[in-house]
């Protein structure tokens, strides 16, 4: 049994809840760090109460998946909020449900609680849509969602036949890129669509420049006795609706992650930080990595 953090949960539109924070796995399974090391990472976050893994069939080549699979062995499968990714060439009627199918076995499991689109390609989001939701009929999937949609993808999700059953866009949001602000993240809420946020942490600061020593960020720092990273994770996390999967394959990390759904920001905290690096005026392209 994994136990709750306190506040952890934000309701979907269809009324059931997700976890507000998650663990990333993008580059684990790879063989940066000795696998074990890498379980042992998200065994952590697993006792000290992360329900949410987020992972796609790309990670690793499925390697990702295998490295959760194992992780997960011996916690109840009902306590966990498994997501993944199925690529965009795989997500049509020739090739959904074998993804789907070889995901879950990678990892062990007989459903996934989301299924989301990776990104979008050349097939129609119409005959994604359908795969889905039979996916969901057939008891694989129990929700599904999107990534990298932007507006005028997400209108046009809307328009096609069960497209409103979406229930969340994953998208890049951190301190340091701040676009869907300006439309797509105030378009989703008023429908009910979570965001994901992806890069939380701007890749350990590495997507923006100026981030981890800023003044600003080492203050609102100090005053928390958190670290820079720690201030990045809480920007995120200020919003009551935006679900947030850091990645780390270092236990210690795992549990500074952690720590901060429990020590939110101030208003003025937030303030502060809004100003040091604000959200642009003006609609901009979605941000991607
Ligand atoms: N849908 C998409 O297209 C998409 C794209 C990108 C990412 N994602 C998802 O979003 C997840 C997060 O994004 P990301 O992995 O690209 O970047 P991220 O979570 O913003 O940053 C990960 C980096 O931060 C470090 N880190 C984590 N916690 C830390 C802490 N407390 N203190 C210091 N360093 C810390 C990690 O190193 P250590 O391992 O050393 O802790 C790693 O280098 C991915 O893993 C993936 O699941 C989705």
């Amino acid at each position: 049994m994994i136990p709750r953090i306190p506040h952890d949960e934000v309701t979907l539109p269809d009324g059931g809840s997700m976890p507000r924070l998650g663990m990333g796995t993008w580059y684990l399974g790879e063989g940066r760090r000795p696998p074990e090391d890498e379980i042992a990472a998200l065994r952590t976050g697993l006792d000290a109460g992360v329900r949410l893994i987020d992972t796609a069939e790309m990670y690793a080549d499925g390697g990702a998946e295998r490295l959760i699979g194992r992780a997960i062995a011996g916690y109840d499968r009902a306590s966990l909020f498994l997501v993944s990714k199925v690529y965009p060439h795989n997500a049509g009627r020739a090739r959904l449900r074998r993804s789907l199918e070889a995901s879950l076995r990678r990892m062990g499991v007989d459903y996934l609680d989301m299924y989301l689109l990776h990104w979008r390609g050349s097939i129609p989001l119409a005959e994604t849509v359908e795969c889905m939701e039979a996916a969901v009929d057939a008891g694989l999937i129990r929700q599904w969602g999107v990534s990298n949609l932007d507006m005028t993808d997400m209108r046009e999700l809307m328009r096609v036949a069960n497209g409103s059953h979406c229930c969340v866009d994953q998208v890049l949001y951190h301190l340091g890129s701040r676009g869907i602000e300006v439309d797509l993240l105030p378009w989703l809420r008023k429908r009910r669509i979570l965001v994901m946020a992806y890069c939380p942490l701007a890749q350990a600061g590495r997507l923006r420049d100026g981030l981890l020593d800023s003044a600003v960020v080492r203050e609102v720092a100090a005053a928390h006795g958190f670290t820079p990273m720690q201030v990045l994770l809480a920007f995120v996390l200020h919003r009551p609706d935006v679900v947030a999967i850091p990645r780390s394959g270092n236990p210690r990390h795992v549990l500074e992650n952690v720590a901060v759904l429990s020590d939110p920001l101030t208003d003025d905290e937030y303030a502060a930080l809004d100003r040091a690096f604000p959200a642009p005026d003006h609609p901009v392209p979605l941000d991607m990595e």
